[in-house]
């Protein structure tokens, strides 16, 4: 159980492939990021491809009425993944090789009515801590004023980007920062 300045205690979860915590991560997801054409299914098809990913780590927060409140999720990044194979290209010379021994967290949210706790910090400090990659990458929107902030406060900084997943799609940049000895 951790608690957050503000009072609120948590206690984080494993995300296992195929289990009820990951689709209580799709839930959040999915009230998180709506999508009217994404179904939930296939959420839960997609969590359950990055939970077979080499290096998958994933935490739930819950809060003591035992309801999910939050997630957060990735994996070792590795040539052939989407991810991946779309922004090795992307990086500067400075940032080359950034991804050859690299955490990619995939997914970070928070219920609307459960931010500005602590809880991502929370989770974000348990994920990372234990890695064994040299560094850490995300990807996430150029106006994402809230996840810009966070990822600031946490230490990390921009590598790459901006950056378009699809064409007409909104600009992303990307982040990184190292994982050793930085916990
Ligand atoms: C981004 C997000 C995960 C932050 O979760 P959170 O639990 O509210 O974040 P925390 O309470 O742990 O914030 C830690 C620090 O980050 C910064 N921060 C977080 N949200 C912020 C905001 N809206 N405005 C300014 N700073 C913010 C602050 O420095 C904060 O510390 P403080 O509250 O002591 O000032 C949450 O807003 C969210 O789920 N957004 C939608 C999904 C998303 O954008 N995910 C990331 C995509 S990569």
């Amino acid at each position: 159980m951790s608690s957050t300045d503000t009072g609120i205690a948590v206690a984080h979860e494993v995300i296992e492939r195929h289990s009820f915590a990951l689709l209580e991560a799709t839930r959040i997801y999915h009230t998180v990021w709506p999508d009217p054409n994404t179904r939930y299914v296939d959420v839960v098809a997609m969590l359950n491809r990055h939970a077979g990913y080499p290096g998958f780590a994933g935490l739930l927060a819950r809060e003591s009425t035992g309801r999910a409140v939050a997630m957060a999720y990735g994996h070792t990044t590795c040539p052939g993944q989407w991810w991946h194979d779309r922004v090795e290209p992307e990086l500067p010379p400075e940032s080359a090789g950034w991804l050859d021994d690299c955490f990619v967290l995939v997914e970070l949210a928070v219920l609307p009515e459960y931010r500005r706790r602590g809880i991502a910090r929370g989770l974000l400090e348990r994920l990372l801590r234990s890695r064994t990659e040299a560094r850490a990458a995300l990807s996430t929107q150029e106006d994402n004023e809230p996840a810009l902030a966070l990822y600031a406060a946490l230490g990390w900084r921009p590598i790459a980007g901006p950056m378009r997943f699809a064409p007409a799609g909104t600009p992303f940049v990307i982040l990184g920062r190292e994982l050793q000895g930085s916990w």
